[in-house]
């Protein structure tokens, strides 16, 4: 039995390290943000997620796009069909009529997110030649994930004496490099959370880090519920095993 146990001890301690790449260039502070989603009993914090999508929303969108999401996810953290429409038709897309004419409409539950730019050169000619990446798989992407957006949206800073800084470049403590095209977009009370959150800096990112998680890995919840059950099938099937071959050998000794 002592060994089920040591196995189950095993286990349980692998539940509690992150799911993602933490080793970063430049390094992440060493005290990471406490998510509620990673280890594998980790579940996603809904009102953390909506709050996040606020953020996306109101400050954000004027830059990046969620390309691989559709308004219709958005059920995925809660919201209900007429919260959905409603996000839906504050964006237009363009769409060409049975006659071949081009119009817009106001978007649908089941388009595509609509982002800023009609197009990659666009967004990159307003940003002197880096574009603002899409963020529906930047947790995903890069090592960090969501500590390293939490780390972009809080780490800036004024550039250490003598650190050169072109014009339209902004320095940022965790940026590879240190020299980011993003100005810093939170402020404290840039959004206004009807839940009564206070909308501080590290709130913001917190939430919006979240929520971009969410958008990385939406299933992830799934994930862990689905892993917890193998896991517990295992160490029974192991406890199953070890009294059968106790029994087994017993007639042996
Ligand atoms: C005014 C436009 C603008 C806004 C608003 C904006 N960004 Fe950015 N963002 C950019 C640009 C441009 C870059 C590319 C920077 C670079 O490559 O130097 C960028 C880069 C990033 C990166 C780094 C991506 C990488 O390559 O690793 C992250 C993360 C990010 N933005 C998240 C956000 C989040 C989250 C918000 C909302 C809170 C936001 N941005 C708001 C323009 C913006």
């Amino acid at each position: 039995m002592a060994k089920t146990l040591a196995a189950a001890l095993l286990l349980a301690a692998i539940g509690l390290v992150p799911t993602y790449a933490r080793a970063a260039d430049p390094p992440l502070p060493n005290k990471p943000e406490p998510w509620p989603f990673t280890g594998i009993f980790g579940t996603y914090n809904e009102a953390a997620l909506q709050r996040g999508f606020q953020v996306y929303e109101q400050v954000c969108s004027a830059c990046h796009n969620l390309s691989h999401l559709h308004y219709a996810d958005l059920a995925g953290i809660g919201y209900d069909e007429a919260q959905i429409k409603a996000f839906a038709a504050r964006s237009e897309v363009t769409t060409v009529n049975n006659k071949g004419k081009m119009f817009k409409r106001p978007a649908r539950p089941s388009d595509l997110f609509v982002g800023p730019f009609p197009n990659e050169a666009a967004a990159k000619a307003a940003f002197g030649g880096r574009a603002p990446p899409d963020l529906s798989t930047i947790v995903k992407a890069r090592a960090g994930g969501p500590d390293l957006v939490y780390g972009i949206l809080t780490g800036f800073t004024k550039a250490p004496k003598g650190f050169p800084m072109p014009p339209g470049t902004f320095y940022n403590k965790y940026f590879p490099g240190h020299r980011i095209l993003m100005p810093p977009p939170l402020h404290p009370g840039a959004v206004h959370y009807a839940d009564g959150t206070k909308a501080t800096v590290p709130q913001m990112a917190h939430d919006v880090a979240s929520f971009l998680t969410w958008a990385s890995h939406p299933n992830l919840d799934e994930r862990h519920r689905m892993g917890f059950k193998v896991i517990l099938f295992l160490i029974v099937a192991a406890a199953v095993f070890y009294a059968a071959k106790r029994k087994i050998w017993s007639r042996i000794h």
